[in-house]
């Protein structure tokens, strides 16, 4: 029923001739029936919607600013993404809680901010090792989606999906168990079905947290796992047609 999701997350990697050979390398090895999402960085978003003119993939931001427009040097606003082709934008991503203070006050805004643009926000939730470690992970993860839940409204979230990425695993080589990532995903979706049973059924959840060709068909054949946010494996392009086609 839930279409499978593949995002690729650049982060702050590639450069014009990069992303064109990058291109020129990955849409020739697809064969996957996930949705495909690639999420370069802001100032490239024009020229990678460019580059897959005529492919079924959608391309998205990594951040946005939550305002529309202002005295804001060097931010980017939802409807200025969305103006260079985005349809989809990460908040609330852990490099982005951890090196730049957001809380989820400022992650909820930047979700009304995608809504208003009409973007589909991918809420990034995620323990940190220490608190996997005291047992609490549970209850951070859910922490996090429920603030965001009732600052926004469950009317922003419609469209919405959500990536656990649990810190730990994230660029670390350290991958979470299936079943592992399994259970957090049934623990959020089954906290989501408690007020928002419909909603619940249809979010995405993506996994995140060094996704590779080697675990990509392991995590995603999880009944609640329903595709992978990749970081570091995204950058080669043979890797990253390869977890496209794992699903
Ligand atoms: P890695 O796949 O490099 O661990 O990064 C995951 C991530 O942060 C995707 O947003």
């Amino acid at each position: 029923m839930r279409r499978p999701v593949v995002a690729g997350n650049w982060k702050m990697h590639g450069t014009r001739g990069w992303i064109e050979q990058w291109l020129r390398d990955w849409l020739p090895q697809l064969d996957s029936r996930a949705e495909l999402i690639v999420l370069p960085p802001a100032g490239y978003l024009g020229l990678v919607r460019a580059g897959l003119d005529g492919h079924a993939v959608v391309v998205g931001a990594q951040n946005v600013h939550a305002e529309p427009a202002g005295a804001y040097t060097g931010e980017i606003s939802a409807e200025m993404v969305r103006d260079l082709g985005a349809q989809v934008v990460l908040v609330g991503h852990s490099e982005r809680r951890g090196h730049f203070g957001e809380t989820d006050e400022i992650v909820a805004a930047k979700v009304v901010a995608a809504h208003r643009a009409g973007l589909r926000p991918v809420l990034c939730v995620g323990e940190s090792l220490d608190e996997r470690r005291r047992g609490d992970a549970e209850q951070v993860v859910l922490r996090q989606v429920e603030s965001v839940v009732r600052l926004a409204g469950w009317e922003r979230l419609d469209r919405a999906m959500i990536a656990y990425e649990p810190v730990w695993a994230i660029g670390t080589g350290e991958t979470a168990l299936p079943a592992d990532a399994q259970h957090m995903h049934a623990t959020i979706r089954g906290w989501l079905g408690r007020e928002a049973p419909e909603l619940a059924r249809r979010m995405p959840i993506l996994y995140g947290g060094s996704v590779k060709a080697s675990n990509a068909k392991a995590l995603f054949a999880e009944p609640d796992v329903d595709g992978g946010l990749v970081g570091g494996a995204s950058l080669d392009a043979r890797e990253f047609a390869l977890i496209c086609n794992a699903v």
